[in-house]
């Protein structure tokens, strides 16, 4: 079937080519948590050094629970959006209390702490836990709309149920925490906004927008 073949080519190229980095060591809910938050409005290697050093100054959930804020911030500095640093401290600070320090593998539950919204929480569901659920960033919505043709406005709020939708579909039949981490790296490292490298896509014989040869009208966004 055709998904089948799309997942293979897609988790084949990932497992090849797909990017080493610190927070794929791991199915530590904590780590991943807080990796995510770094990831939401900064790079990936700008991230790296921080996420390092946070992890080895607060090696645990209580640890975070329990520091002082300005240590906190401290170690955020230079990343900016301090509120990330204030919030996810706050979403900690619930689940050492009400769930004894274990981040719950719920959808709910997670969508209740502090700080956790649709896709912090299908990246804790899909890379911590397992679970087949979308984490569905601007990055995925750039390759899903060049892939199967999508063409909801991305700056309209309804359209990414519109993709989650598709990846939900898709990812029933992959190892979830490959999957999404997959489509993570598909859209940094070949599916560019600009200049997308499709000679190098894995799945280039599954995109429709390269079949007809408009990529680059992808994904459509209007302009507010
Ligand atoms: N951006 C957001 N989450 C990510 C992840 N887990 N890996 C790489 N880039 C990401």
């Amino acid at each position: 079937r055709q998904i089948r073949q799309f997942n293979h080519d897609l988790l084949k190229w990932f497992h090849e080519k797909g990017r080493s980095l610190p927070w794929r060591e791991t199915n530590n809910p904590y780590y991943i948590w807080v990796s995510e938050i770094m990831l939401q409005q900064t790079q990936v290697n700008t991230v790296i050094p921080y996420y390092n050093r946070f992890i080895s100054r607060f090696p645990t959930l209580h640890a975070l629970a329990e520091a002082q804020e300005e240590s906190v911030l401290k170690s955020w500095e230079g990343l900016g959006y301090y509120s990330r640093a204030r919030n996810l401290q706050k979403g900690v600070r619930e689940v050492a209390e009400k769930y004894n320090g274990q981040v719950p593998d719920d959808k709910d539950k997670l969508l209740s702490i502090h700080g956790i919204g649709p896709y912090t929480a299908g990246a804790l569901l899909s890379i911590a836990f397992s679970e087949p659920e979308p984490a569905v960033d601007g990055n995925v919505m750039r390759v899903m709309s060049r892939i199967f043709l999508i063409d909801d406005d991305i700056a309209k709020a309804k359209a990414k149920k519109e993709f989650e939708n598709v990846v939900q579909e898709l990812i029933a039949e992959a190892d979830p925490r490959a999957f999404n981490q997959s489509l993570m790296d598909l859209g940094a490292m070949i599916c560019h906004p600009k200049n997308p490298e499709c000679p190098e896509c894995p799945v280039r014989n599954h995109c429709r927008a390269y079949d007809e040869g408009v990529q680059t009208e992808y994904p459509v966004k209007s302009g507010k």
